[in-house]
């Protein structure tokens, strides 16, 4: 049994001991028994001296034979490597050969070689090859491979090009160097969703998307998506694509969202099939950015990997900044910022105000899967646009030129990375790197002064501290910030301020009158701005700010000002907010997605840990009750004019997922949850009955429950949708979500007894024990069954499937800002997951974190 709490430490990295020219494997498939034959080339690595044994990662194998330069040899073996000692070792180059016996029938972790509805699949990333042969799993250690897979399954891939296929047999060849993590294969009675796509060189490419059988018509948007990607990847950043064939699968059993293997993208097959009947306008967003996201890695990601896991931002969080970008090119770019900022703060700055809060690139871990995290990537990729807003767009198009050019087929550090930019720009960015290093959401104050006709900003940042980290140094923000005058119009239009110390001022001259200032345009850095007592000041931004994103934040800090309001307080829902969020509804001249997101009230979660930044503690009853009263008042409030709004966006095109017509009906449905807290469901009901689409259908649903109604149209739907898993999926998740908090826990009970709870598939499992996890007063309510039964199936999947555990683990990471008796029922479960036997390191790592926040 291994140290399940032995950390790795990113100061010990040492390059390894030998080289890997090429790898050749032969898999012969059998779902208990599946044999893996790897050849492996090997040399001494010139970077390390002596002569050294050959230490090689393996977990979970049956070794059958080894051999080197066709001699048997004896290796050393524990639970976790195979060891030749250097004195069994060639002095120069040799070859290796290790037979292993696994079993992908038995593995219900989803990483390595395991079995998804009669179908073979891998997931590698990041250490799961280890868990299929005996390699240096590693990501700095790259090589050549060459597959050939053995099985009378129809369908049979591999990293690569095609290079042979024969009766029961089929062969690929890799020609692009690769770390094991990119390593997979698939195997399967699948059927494909065909394209090609035609590089800017003129290379055609082959493209396919395999699916099982029957779901090949709903392949055609991630299609589109993907051909879309590759269009862009060229346009923008110049990088074409650089095999014969790509391949994408949509399996069903995935721990993850989907994975970046060398031309054989794997995906979670709720990011690659839509419909119109079957996918919501969020769900083709997701795709479209999903798939996106995977295509961008074979240059940012693949080509260039990174060194070791500590620098897993080098690819995450570029790849996460690049579909960002993508997404605002495709759709609407202020709406995509909106609802990426509205993410970030609801998972990045939760965690960064938590236990679990590390920095973008942390120092050291446990198990490194628990790091697949939205400080790596949401975080990572707000830092790519700090750094692109100080460098400017020029800067930054020259240094992603010198990164590729330098750095294509290494295995490269943060350090390169801003090595690189200095290089292109001049800068120097050592203290930018803070941003690197440094855990936790600064707090940024303003204060502005008017004298003699001289405006002032100043502003004062704060760097909490965070596990680890009581101290720290001011870090280097963009400020984007322009300033109208007191009729509305624009006096100077969006500069950046670069803060560089703990309080610094900025004075703008040659104004007539005192300025009104948007500050944080776009949210050019992610800070906490506190801005306090200003409720006209946020009503005049969101009547007339031209800055998009700070016109819908002037709105979002205004609602949650009043909401923390009501919930600390038991204060009505003010009059004035009310009357705002009404002249921006039913502004005909704005976007009515813009106008939707305005409508949406900030989130409990995210109330909740506004209320612990004020130094208050929250209390999930109140806040609850508070969004719900000022629903109601804005129902009320908004009146006669929601059915007009309501009827307009009704129209007969038909459907396309364009960003346009989602906007319409994300602005349709909000005012179809409003009207239906007034007439208790009429409407609701019949747009249920006649819905075109499935945004429709459960827009048309949780206004229903949201009044406890809809019992009769849950049913209906899942007699419609009972064989699709995806959108069951959405029935399970939507009745937990809405369920009253007291009832929460026992609904999700009730729920994982119907037989479809397939509590071993995580998509499953995280529509049901996460959706309580998000009913943010039902998994906090005071009986504590919230948090017991979290627990309990934390508790019972572990054994299984740590990784997803681990992940689902972090409904509890807020638990230190709530009331004594609450902190004191959450503890006492993350004590009874610590004691559970038979306790994974996955899980075990974050619930020890989590506890020792006090
Ligand atoms: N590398 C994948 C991505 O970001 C995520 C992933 C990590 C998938 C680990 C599986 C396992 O696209
Ligand atoms: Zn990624």
């Amino acid at each position: 049994m291994p140290d399940p709490q032995k950390a790795v430490r990113l100061a010990d990295y040492q390059p390894y001991t030998h080289c890997v020219d090429s790898v050749d494997l032969t898999f012969r498939l059998v779902p208990e028994a599946t044999r893996v034959t790897a050849r492996l080339t090997l040399r001494p690595n010139p970077e390390r001296t002596g002569r050294n044994a050959l230490r090689l990662d393996g977990e979970g194998l049956k070794l059958l034979s080894c051999t080197v330069d066709g001699k048997p040899v004896k290796p050393e073996i524990d639970a976790e490597s195979l060891t030749i000692p250097a004195k069994s070792l060639p002095a120069g180059a040799f070859t290796l050969e290790t037979v292993v016996e696994i079993a992908p029938d038995a593995n219900t972790a989803l990483e390595g070689l395991y079995m998804s509805k009669g179908m073979y699949c891998t997931q590698c990333e990041a250490e799961g090859f280890r868990k299929i042969t005996y390699y240096p799993d590693r990501p700095d250690v790259m090589s050549r491979f060459r597959v050939r897979i053995e099985s009378d399954l129809p369908v049979l891939l591999s990293n690569g090009n095609p290079v042979g296929r024969g009766k029961g047999q089929a062969e690929w060849d890799d020609p692009w160097p690769k770390p094991a993590y990119l390593f997979a294969l698939v195997a399967g009675d699948l059927k494909a969703h065909s394209s090609t796509f035609v590089t800017v060189s003129g290379r055609k490419v082959d493209l396919n998307i395999w699916v099982r059988p029957g779901d090949e018509d709903r392949c055609a948007y991630a299609m589109d998506s993907l051909i879309r990607s590759m269009k862009w990847e060229e346009e923008v950043y110049g990088r074409e694509y650089d095999l014969d064939v790509f391949n994408i699968v949509a399996v069903d059993d995935f721990n993850m969202g989907a994975m970046e293997n060398k031309g054989l993208n794997v995906f979670n097959s709720r990011y690659v099939l839509a419909s119109p009947e079957t996918a919501t306008d969020d769900d083709f967003a997701r795709i479209e950015a999903i798939i996106a996201h995977e295509y961008f890695h074979n240059w940012t990601g693949n080509r260039i990997t990174c060194r070791d896991w500590f620098q897993l931002c080098l690819k995450e969080g570029l790849t996460v900044f690049r579909d960002h970008q993508f997404s605002g090119d495709m759709r609407s770019a202020a709406v995509r910022r909106i609802e990426d900022v509205v993410a970030l703060r609801a998972r990045q700055f939760r965690e960064d105000a938590g236990p679990l809060a590390h920095p973008v690139r942390p120092e050291s871990f446990v198990e490194i899967n628990n790091f697949y995290t939205a400080t790596v990537y949401e975080k990572g990729a707000e830092v790519i646009g700090m750094l692109k807003t100080l460098v400017g767009d020029a800067g930054y198009k020259r240094a992603l030129d010198l990164y590729f050019d330098r750095h294509d087929g290494d295995a490269a550090t943060i350090e390169d990375w801003l090595q690189v930019f200095e290089d292109a720009t001049g800068r120097d960015l050592s203290q930018f790197k803070l941003w690197y290093s440094q855990a936790g959401t600064p707090q940024l104050k303003v204060a502005d002064d008017w004298k003699d006709g001289v405006y002032t900003l100043t502003f004062t940042q704060a760097n909490p501290p965070t596990p680890g980290q009581p101290k720290k140094d001011p870090k280097v923000i963009p400020i984007n910030v322009g300033l109208l005058n007191p009729n509305g119009d624009e006096v100077v239009p969006t500069i950046m301020l670069e803060m560089t110390r703990a309080k610094q001022s900025f004075r703008f001259e040659g104004l007539a009158a005192r300025p009104i200032p948007s500050i944080l345009r776009g949210f050019s850095a992610p800070v906490v701005l506190d801005r306090k007592g200003l409720a006209e000041e946020r009503a005049f931004l969101l009547a007339h700010d031209t800055d998009p994103f700070n016109r819908w934040e002037a709105g979002r800090a205004l609602a949650k000002d009043v909401l923390a309001e009501m919930a600390l307080k038991g204060a009505p829902p003010p009059p004035a907010f009310l009357d705002a969020m009404a002249s921006v509804v039913f502004d005909e001249s704005l976007d009515p997605a813009f106008r939707a997101l305005c409508l949406r009230l900030p989130g409990e979660d995210d109330l909740a840990q506004t209320i612990h930044a004020m130094g208050r503690i929250p209390d999930p009853a109140k806040i609850h009750a508070a969004r719900r009263e000022m629903a109601g008042a804005l129902a009320i409030r908004l009146g006669d004019g929601l059915q007009r709004l309501y009827k307009d966006l009704d129209d007969s095109a038909p459907f396309s997922p364009s960003a346009e017509q989602a906007g319409r009906r994300a602005l349709k449905m909000s005012a179809l949850g409003l009207l239906t807290r007034r007439d208790g469901g009429k409407l609701a009901a019949s747009a249920f009955a006649r819905a075109r689409s499935m945004t429709e259908e459960i827009g048309a649903l949780s206004a229903l429950l949201d009044v406890r109604e809809g019992q009769a149209e849950l049913a209906a739907f899942a007699a419609r949708w009972r064989r699709d898993a995806n959108v069951m999926d959405k029935w399970y998740g939507l009745q937990i979500m809405n369920a009253e908090p007291s009832e929460a826990a026992a609904v999700t009970t009730r729920l994982t007894e119907t037989p479809a709870f397939d509590w071993k598939n995580p998509n499953r499992f995280r529509s049901v024990i996460g959706a309580l996890a998000a009913n943010h007063a039902g998994f906090h309510h005071q009986s504590g069954a919230g948090y017991r039964t979290v627990a309990d199936w934390l508790i019972k999947l572990d054994p299984l499937n740590p990784q997803t555990a681990a992940r689902v683990s972090t409904a509890f990471e807020t638990w230190p800002r709530y009331d004594a008796a609450r902190r004191k029922l959450a503890r006492a479960e993350l004590d009874r997951i610590l004691a559970a036997p038979g306790l994974s390191g996955d899980l075990r790592e974050m619930v020890e974190r989590m506890i020792a926040a006090r």
